[in-house]
């Protein structure tokens, strides 16, 4: 076994869960811990479910992520427990019983039928922190989701164990594998939708796996945050391509953004080339004890620096952020905390016992606002954006000479730039799993 041996780092991530566990059930006053995986949901008036998507808290403790009708039961001082459905059915694919190193660390019990699951949960349910969602009720056994208790974990779980770190990097390199691929499509003049179906190829997950919808934006496409459109023919010739697409490993999420130019000599080309010399600055400042909002302040600062070495902006960076400027060209905010979700939870989470750090004024987008600790996993993304309805509103402020709009008219086609790190932090340089899975591939 080495250090970054799943079977023993997994073990050591289950004995950080317990403690959290115990810890949590204490301040809820409770004795057990009980999490559904969930249950399918079906589309309305109609026969059909919509992909399964586990319960977060769920995945936590185990690697599985297709177990509709499992529990996990933490009880403190034993082991935990995993009641797994492996039902009897001939219409659909059973899922195989748990298996591997990890199954070592857990009590498993099979069960054929989802009620048979409610015999294997504690007796009381008053004595219960049950974490689900109101579908996910056994009888008696109904999602209570107790604040303290959800509290506790939501903030602790920013602070990935080296089972975790472990679990993102494989992740990271996965979606790399798909993003070379998709760059290579794009250079052969595939569609958007084309780009897709060449990236989960590559990485070996359909869309419902992924952990977020894939955005595969060619030209102006770029400047639509969260395009999705995958539009099935391309244009001929495409100018430029955004992607920003992840992968699932064993639960977790990477969430990667690269962005590229048809033509590597173009002016294009050479903003990119800025921004990710920015970007690599920004990852940079990932260390204990930084405030992510000043992160996202500063890299405000930095990217108005570059709209005005390209002569996109005639004012100083400084004047550009203050005026709000800046915000017209990079509208969201720097990153958040990654892990079990791709936009995990407790962002804004001032303690263990709640409360909440808010955005600085004006910057209603940031979801992460916590001071950075060793073991936080965050993205880092920072771009460029020419987004016509954010720039028309400028030419009528006082601030529209400070913008040079022949500029902004010669990037426009080119939608914007993206580049996004997941980067985590420790007591002392970042890792950027990131930039480590590209230099690997
Ligand atoms: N892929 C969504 C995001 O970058 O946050
Ligand atoms: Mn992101
Ligand atoms: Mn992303």
């Amino acid at each position: 076994m080495t250090d970054s041996d799943p079977r023993r780092t997994y073990g050591d991530h289950v004995a950080v869960l317990q403690a959290r566990a115990a810890e949590a059930l204490a301040r809820g006053g409770l004795d057990h811990l009980v999490i559904p995986s969930g249950r399918a949901h079906m589309q309305l008036f109609d026969d059909r479910e919509y992909p399964f998507a586990v319960n977060p808290q769920f995945k936590a403790w185990v690697p599985l992520t297709r177990a509709p009708g499992s529990w996990i039961v933490v009880t403190p001082g034993e082991r935990p427990k995993l009641v797994y459905l492996q039902p009897v059915d001939y219409w659909h694919v059973v899922p195989e019983a748990p298996s591997g190193a990890w199954t070592e660390h857990l009590e498993v019990v099979i069960v054929r039928t989802a009620d048979a699951a409610r015999s294997h949960l504690p007796r009381d349910p008053a004595r219960c922190a049950v974490l689900g969602e109101p579908g996910s009720a056994l009888g008696d056994m109904v999602p209570n989701n107790p604040r303290p208790v959800l509290d506790y974990l939501d903030y602790h779980r920013a602070y990935k164990t080296p089972y975790e770190v472990a679990m993102l990097r494989a992740a990271s390199q996965l979606a790399v594998r798909g993003h070379r691929a998709a760059e290579c499509a794009f250079r052969a003049g595939a569609s958007e939708f084309g780009i897709h179906l060449a990236y989960c190829q590559a990485v070996g997950q359909d869309a419902a796996e992924l952990p977020y919808g894939n955005i595969v934006a060619l030209d102006t496409h770029g400047a639509v945050l969260h395009y999705t459109g995958q539009q099935r023919v391309a244009p001929a010739p495409a100018r430029s391509f955004l992607i920003d697409a992840g992968a699932s490993h064993s639960g977790y999420a990477s969430d990667i953004t690269r962005s590229h130019a048809a033509d590597t000599g173009s002016e294009f080309q050479a903003l990119i080339d800025a921004v990710d010399i920015a970007q690599q600055a920004m990852c940079l400042q990932v260390r204990a004890g930084r405030d992510y909002r000043q992160l996202h302040l500063d890299a405000h600062l930095a990217l108005a620096g570059v709209l005005r070495e390209f002569g996109v902006l005639r004012m100083s960076a400084e004047a550009a952020v203050a005026t709000g400027v800046s915000s017209a060209f990079f509208p969201h905010g720097l990153g958040h905390g990654i892990g079990l979700q791709v936009h995990d939870v407790g962002g804004f989470m001032a303690s263990d016992t709640g409360g909440t750090i808010d955005r600085p004024d004006g910057h209603p987008h940031l979801r992460l606002t916590r001071v950075l600790e060793a073991g936080m996993v965050v993205t880092i993304e920072p771009g460029i954006y020419f987004i016509d309805m954010l720039l028309e509103p400028l030419r009528r402020c006082a601030v529209a000479d400070g913008i040079d709009w022949d500029r902004v008219a010669a990037f426009l086609p080119y939608g914007g730039i993206r580049i996004e790190d997941d980067v985590v932090c420790t007591e002392d340089a970042p890792v950027n799993l990131t930039r480590e899975a590209f230099a690997a591939a």
